[in-house]
């Protein structure tokens, strides 16, 4: 069976390329790329496709469904970044790739501690010798109640290291977890809001949860609330996000993600102007920890993403459950 990998990086992904291509039997074509309409006719000939944080849009997809591409396995969780619903009236599957969730579990974790220890400011001072104390004292986890929005695979492992810390822990879902009530407590969204002295984000995004935390979200918070999201820009409305930071509202931040990056994050663009304001805007403000989209990436994610999107299309291909379908 034949795949067709965009996005292909030779200096981390080709060594598992190669391990799980020979496992499953998979003739594997590559571009270094990303897909786009002009590189589409490169999938030719392969009725599936891996793809890794890269727009796919309906044109795309009517483009990739015209040469005969039966499934686009996504090399990652989320699946936001294409039109999902396009390609499923065009008889396209869609799999994504679930991975280890410990990764961005302990991303998140770092983002905290750093947020509520000052680490930026602290870093930073240290770079210039001034090893000063007013403006830096921090807040112990222990003594704060940690608000987790979203507890599937990925929310519950950052509430099993919350307990561990000793924090109280208060959930948000849709649908509740028998797990998760061993450490935490479910509430409903209002409360979680106006309860949390950290609220962290662990869900995908939909067109329900666009901009969850809003100007009304933000307002019901408490005075020096940290924010951390290591899920998706979008679910944040960046603007009300400024000017909570602005006013204090958002005592500090870590984030992850951000709206708009698709496209952006992944690729150096040093010598350019980049076509997003947020990013300098949020950087501008010293209690704000602002990273690339780097929490999923470790050894065994990488690991894991490209098994198991290769995975997806070996399933469907030999007419196998596929777990990883959307
Ligand atoms: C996901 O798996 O959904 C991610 O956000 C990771 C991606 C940047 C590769």
């Amino acid at each position: 069976m034949k795949v067709f990998a965009y996005s292909y990086r030779k200096f981390d992904e080709a060594p598992y390329f190669e391990k799980y291509c020979k496992e499953l039997g998979i003739e594997l074509g590559y571009t270094e790329e990303d897909p786009t309409l002009e590189n589409a006719h490169l999938a030719a000939g392969y009725p599936y496709i891996s793809i890794l944080l890269t727009r796919v849009d309906a044109a795309l997809v009517e483009e990739f469904a015209r040469l005969g591409v039966k499934m686009i396995s996504n090399r990652l969780i989320g699946v936001d970044h294409v039109d999902v619903k396009r390609a499923k009236e065009l008889g396209i599957r869609i799999s994504n790739a679930p991975y280890s969730s410990n990764c961005v579990a302990d991303y998140t974790l770092m983002l905290m501690l750093m947020s509520i220890r000052r680490m930026r400011q602290i870093l930073r001072r240290n770079e210039m010798n001034d090893f000063t104390l007013p403006g830096i004292q921090g807040m112990e986890m222990a003594n704060l109640t940690v608000g987790v929005l979203g507890t599937g695979k990925i929310g519950r492992t950052v509430i099993r290291d919350l307990h561990g810390f000793g924090s109280r822990v208060l959930a948000y879902d849709l649908y509740e977890n028998d797990e998760v009530k061993q450490y935490a407590t479910y509430v409903d969204l209002d409360t979680i809001l106006r309860q949390s002295d950290m609220l962290t984000l662990h869900m995908p995004l939909t067109d329900e949860n666009f901009h969850l935390l809003d100007r009304e979200a933000f307002a019901k918070m408490k005075d020096g609330v940290v924010l951390i999201n290591t899920a998706r820009g979008p679910l944040v409305d960046t603007n009300a996000l400024l000017d909570a930071l602005e006013s204090g509202k958002v005592g500090a931040a870590g984030l992850d993600v951000v709206e708009d990056e698709v496209g952006l994050y992944h690729h150096d663009w040093k010598n350019t102007v980049i076509h997003n304001r947020f990013i300098p805007l949020l950087r501008g403000f010293n209690n704000v920890i602002l990273t690339s989209h780097k929490a999923y990436y470790t050894d065994q994610s990488v690991s894991d993403m490209v098994r198991n999107s290769l995975l997806g299309c070996y399933n469907a291909e030999h007419g196998l459950p596929n777990p990883f379908e959307v």
